[in-house]
């Protein structure tokens, strides 16, 4: 996720431009860069950081046309080379980039045969050799030409010296806006920096390209055909323009999900093989032990990586608390494979016990969402799971892909060790319809209702089983996190042995239910609550009828490879911590006595 700015008019400074980029920082600032004509020549300025450093760097005099972003690493570590905009080999095309290109590789490896030269590491400067390929006298058909070349999602603005009057905006799967304003028109990724000018928006949808001149735009489709388009009008302010009209950034990033795990995957999955290309080197046929270091959101995604390979594959796997773990003696033998979770890669407790790994000479794989933090420097190898920034305290939409990247890496061991058989063959292919799904799944929850309900109770039980056990921990995490009550996650089986004494029907238990091969036994331990009278909430599997009998409430989620579940049940136990804590006057993005990064012991 990055945020683009691009403006075109009759005149208007650069310190305009970065002003308005400033509205998108939200989207993305390890690194920010600008691109404008001045006598006839591309002109580029970058920075690392945020785009207050840019500013002094960016001479003040008045443009027609700039091309500006600001950036969230994917491709290659946040530096002045790797930052935004790029160019062909001659500067003559410039241009930002949002999104992912699955085939850049093949891409760069044609165009570098062909004599194109490369500077960084992005699969965003393959775009504009591509379009320089494709030139020949008219940037509308080279843009053209190329698109239809790209794998993978993308919004991009354009510019080119030999075209200066206009710049071209394309949109494939990631967002990109324009709209009309007396002295310039502006083109952006989302529209919170239009909106100060105008408040008639004009959408693109996919697979569309914009040529937007001072006076004028068109739009195409990517066979060239023109398309009319209206624009819509936005009543929406700047503050709820950020959060895309949602109340909390934390609601807009559970909204995300769908997007976010289209990115997880983006480039990872082809001909039904996983291809994580971060770990291609690494023998993985050859381990016999697995152990997983990480902290609170991370630790519950680590869990269910071991619930899922532990089932599929005779292997032991350790998930420990990193805070645990940096003191011990432990030293993983040759054959174990260590993988260190952080979506924020900073998290001292995990850095340390990754330290002490090191030291004794064992590789580490980090898991992390953040190119360039120095849990990715310090391990050996990172897979990123390109969540894109998230401004919540508590995880959302970075857990849900981290679950993404674990199954995948599951996948890519099972291979490894000939365990790939019928039954994981179908996990990959539920995971490759996951976005879908999880969009319907929070389009058509209802979940306020039933958080209005029960934000009155002090305690709360999450119970589950299985892969779903892990999913209890998660639930009871954010709903402590951000709503204050005490909750407490068990394996279901285990209730009996002591925490069934606290229940009454002051203590309710939210159940995770869902129709797998423990699904019987659930709804044994669910009788067992209500006889002690506890309120019971319930998820299962659509068309599973019978929990209405004995629940007070159910959800349903879609029916799914059972082994998926933790991914389907995410956003509604996110959901359900987040309205319990809006509707109990809190703010659910900034959760009292937490941090986002926790960077000391
Ligand atoms: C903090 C956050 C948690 C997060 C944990 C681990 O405690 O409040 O939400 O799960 O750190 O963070 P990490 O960045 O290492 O995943």
């Amino acid at each position: 996720m990055c945020g683009i700015v691009g403006l075109i008019g009759k005149g208007f400074e650069t310190k305009q431009v970065l002003n308005l980029l400033k509205k998108l920082e939200y989207r993305g600032y390890d690194s920010a860069g600008i691109a404008y004509i001045k006598d006839k020549e591309i002109v580029i300025k970058k920075s690392v950081g945020s785009i207050d450093k840019l500013i002094p760097k960016v001479k003040p005099i008045k443009i027609n046309a700039a091309i500006s972003h600001t950036r969230w690493a994917t491709h290659g570590i946040p530096n002045t080379i790797n930052a935004h905009p790029h160019t062909d080999c001659k500067n003559k095309i410039a241009l930002v980039h949002n999104g992912i290109i699955e085939n850049f590789e093949e891409i760069k490896e044609t165009l570098k045969n062909k004599g194109h030269e490369f500077k960084s590491e992005t699969d965003s400067e393959v775009i504009a050799h591509l379009i320089e390929e494709n030139y020949k006298g008219d940037l509308k058909e080279a843009v053209l030409k190329s698109v239809n070349l790209l794998k993978g999602s993308f919004a991009l603005a354009i510019l080119s010296s030999e075209e200066p009057e206009r710049i071209i905006g394309v949109r494939k799967g990631s967002p990109l806006v324009f709209g009309l304003s007396d002295d310039f028109n502006i083109l952006a990724s989302d529209i919170t920096p239009i909106l100060k000018y105008t408040k008639q928006v004009y959408f693109m949808d996919d697979k569309e390209v914009v040529i937007l001149s001072k006076n004028d735009f068109e739009v195409l489709d990517f066979e060239g055909n023109a398309i009319k388009r209206e624009p819509q009008k936005i009543s929406w302010n700047e503050e709820s323009a950020e959060k895309q009209g949602f109340k909390h950034f934390m609601l807009k990033e559970i909204y995300e999900e769908p997007e976010t795990i289209k990115n997880a995957l983006a480039g990872r999955i082809s001909n039904n093989e996983v291809y994580l290309k971060e770990i291609k080197d690494l023998n993985l046929g050859d381990i016999d032990k697995i152990k997983v270091i990480a902290c609170g959101t991370s630790y519950n995604a680590g869990l269910v990586f071991k619930y899922f390979l532990e089932k599929h594959l005779n292997i032991d796997i350790d998930v420990e608390f990193a805070s645990e773990f940096r003191y011990k003696k432990i030293s993983p033998s040759e054959k174990s494979l260590v993988i260190a979770i952080s979506q924020s890669g900073e998290t001292a407790d995990t850095l340390e016990s990754i330290r002490m790994l090191k030291d004794k000479g064992i590789k580490v794989i980090a898991v992390s969402n953040v190119v360039g933090s120095t849990i990715s420097r310090e391990s050996d190898v990172t897979i990123y799971i390109n969540a894109g920034p998230e401004i919540g305290v508590a995880a959302t939409k970075t857990y849900v892909n981290q679950l993404i990247v674990l199954y995948l890496l599951a996948l890519e061991i099972l291979r490894k060790k000939n365990a790939f058989d019928k039954g994981v063959k179908e996990v990959l292919k539920s995971l490759i319809e996951l976005p879908e799904i999880i969009k319907k799944i929070i389009e058509r929850s209802n979940i306020k209702p039933l958080a209005k309900k029960y934000k009155k109770y002090h305690h709360f039980m999450y119970i589950g089983r299985g892969i779903n056990y892990p999913s209890a921990l998660e639930g009871a995490l954010k709903l402590k996190e951000i709503s204050y009550i005490n909750a407490n996650a068990y394996p279901a089986g285990e209730l009996k042995h002591g925490a069934i004494a606290l229940l009454n029907r002051k203590f309710p238990i939210f159940a995770i239910a869902p129709k797998d091969k423990f699904y019987s036994k659930m709804k044994s331990n669910i009788e067992e609550c209500k006889a002690r009278n506890a309120k019971i909430v319930a998820i299962t599997s659509e068309g599973n009828k019978e929990l209405e009998k004995i629940c007070d409430d159910v959800i349903y989620v879609p029916k799914a490879n059972e082994d998926i579940y933790p991914i389907i049940i995410s956003p509604i136990i996110q959901l359900f911590a987040y309205y319990i804590s809006s509707t109990r006057g809190y703010n659910p993005d900034k959760p009292r006595n937490l941090a986002k990064s926790v960077t000391v012991e």
